[in-house]
């Protein structure tokens, strides 16, 4: 195939990145159920196979050595990670790979903006040009090739605001979301601790950074003559956007990571975008929209499913002692049964609604609890599961990990749905999870977490949580749903103690 045709104007290119973004939000579709997630991810690889191909032909960029030394490198990096990654883990390989996307979206802003210093004096006598169009006609019929343009961006002797302000937002976001996921990742991975960190006088440094960084911009925006100082000014505002990313993260609990972590992916997305209006590249436009689209939704639903502002989780400081509920170390009477009794109580019953929280994960009690209800079932009783949107450390935790052991998806019940039926409920059997059935969100205005919608355990008949001390959950704090008269604690693992129960219901 001649060159050519792949221009970036020509018709096939455009076709390649339509055929690409195409299968991206058509693999989103199919991710919003379980049962198509897997396929819907597949689709969205392929069309990235796409575009990464289109563009790397499209560019014919000179070091072809280098880019599929990249390319192994990172396909076994990535294949080895997913397959080794515990579920539990994976929110932190997330703001990993997030955290890279940002970076290589600011290396690459950097890289463009170098083609600009760089001037090849001799190309300035080509003339009045204003515009990328008139760069391709300069190219046009001379020895200059397409791919040589941001080399010939140089004869503007300044950069037109058209691409410098997309390169210079790519750049800024780019840089604090790779160093705002580093140390999220760090916070999740306990690389660092966990706890919000932060300087006297925080929020005035992350302002005066956020200032230095807007009028570098504006110097380099409207300053033709900076010359050789331009370059530093440049990785100035590198660095700070970099301390910037730092510095608003440090102060955030790892209660509030996955929150972060999603926001910071929809920065990436976001200076992808620009990045692609820079580079007058299609597909990074339109993929870098859906993941700053997507990432802001997914954003906006977790703070609400924890009735918290976007601000109020970046700058609250939520998980520091301070912050801690009081009382999580009071000793208050609580029942606790074994799990002969708990299967004896849950043998007898019509109706249990299994709620599943983190400590499931932890323990991989999913094939378990499948198991506990296929006994159940056999025995008359009707099982279902209460899922609540931010249970477990990451959006869809729970429906992954119960859709991996072949739970029936329309046993799994959302929140609004469940809860009217709690109370006609002979057993909700609480399982690994803490703050999601917290009657604090509901009565104690005094509460870190008051006004957070929460699975109501509390209406059902009987309740039993298995888990393996009093701890509080992620948010510190004590659960008054463990002292209530009808609630009976079962401690110990919950994959242990649900195959206790399974093996006592065998015998029944
Ligand atoms: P948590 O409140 O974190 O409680 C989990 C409980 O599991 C702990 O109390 C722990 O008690 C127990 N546990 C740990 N390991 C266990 C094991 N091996 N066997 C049995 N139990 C075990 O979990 P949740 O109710 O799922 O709530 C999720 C929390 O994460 C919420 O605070 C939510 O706001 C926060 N969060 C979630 C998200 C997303 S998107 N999911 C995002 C941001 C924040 P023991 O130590 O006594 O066993």
């Amino acid at each position: 195939m001649p060159l050519a045709a792949l221009a970036p104007d020509s018709g096939l290119v455009g076709l390649l990145y339509i055929v690409s973004f195409s299968l991206f939000i058509y693999g989103l579709r199919l991710g919003t159920h379980p049962t198509t997630a897997r396929r819907g991810n597949g689709l969205a690889a392929v069309g990235m196979a796409i575009a990464v191909i289109t563009t790397l032909l499209l560019q014919g960029i000179g070091n072809w050595g280098l880019i599929f030394a990249g390319i192994l490198i990172g396909s076994i990096i990535g294949a080895v990670a997913s397959k080794r990654v515990k579920m539990t883990e994976m929110p932190q390989m997330v703001a990993l790979y997030n955290g890279l996307g940002g970076g290589a979206i600011a290396l690459i802003a950097w890289s463009e903006y170098r083609h600009w210093v760089h001037i090849d004096k001799a190309l300035s006598t080509s003339g009045e040009i204003t515009s990328r169009q008139d760069l391709r006609e300069l190219v046009e019929g001379s020895h200059l090739s397409i791919k040589v343009i941001p080399e010939t961006f140089q004869i503007f002797g300044s950069v037109p605001l058209e691409v410098l302000i997309p390169t210079l937002f790519a750049m800024v976001v780019g840089s604090i979301s790779f160093w705002g996921s580093n140390v999220a990742f760090g916070k999740l991975q306990e690389l660092i601790p966990s706890q919000p960190m932060g300087l006297p006088g925080q929020k005035v440094i992350n302002g005066l950074l956020l200032i230095g960084i807007i009028i570098g911009g504006v110097v380099l925006g409207v300053n033709n003559d900076l010359g050789d100082l331009s370059q530093p000014l440049f990785i100035a505002m590198l660095v700070a956007a970099a301390f910037l990313g730092v510095m608003v993260v440090l102060p955030i609990g790892g209660a509030d990571m996955p929150v972060v972590i999603s926001l910071l992916n929809a920065f990436t997305g976001l200076s992808a975008a620009a990045a692609g209006i820079a580079l007058e590249n299609t597909a990074l436009i339109v993929g870098g929209t859906l993941v700053g689209s997507s990432g802001t939704i997914l954003t906006l639903e977790m703070a609400t499913a924890m009735n918290r502002s976007v601000a109020n989780i970046l700058f609250a400081g939520f998980g520091s002692p301070a912050g801690a509920g009081a009382g999580s170390q009071e000793e208050r009477p609580h029942r606790s049964m074994t799990a002969q009794d708990a299967a004896i109580q849950l043998a007898y019953a019509d109706s249990v609604v299994v709620v599943p929280g983190y400590g499931l994960a932890v323990a991989q009690a999913q094939h378990a609890v499948r198991e506990m209800a296929d006994e159940l079932e056999k025995k008359g009783v009707s099982v279902g599961y209460a899922i609540h949107p931010v249970a477990g450390r990451m959006p869809g935790h729970m429906n992954v990990l119960l859709a991996e052991a072949d739970v029936p998806y329309e046993q799994l019940k959302e929140m609004d749905e469940i809860n009217p039926e709690l109370p006609q409920t002979d057993v909700c059997v609480v399982i690994g999870a803490n703050d999601v059935t917290n009657p604090a969100a509901k009565t104690d205005e005094s509460s870190p977490i008051y006004g957070m919608p929460i699975i109501e355990a509390d209406e059902a008949q009987q309740v039993l949580v298995l888990k393996r001390s009093m701890s509080p959950g992620f948010a510190g704090i004590d659960n008054d749903l463990f002292y209530h008269p009808k609630t009976s604690m079962v401690f110990g693992d919950a994959k242990q103690t649900v195959s206790d129960i399974v093996s006592e219901l065998g015998e029944l």
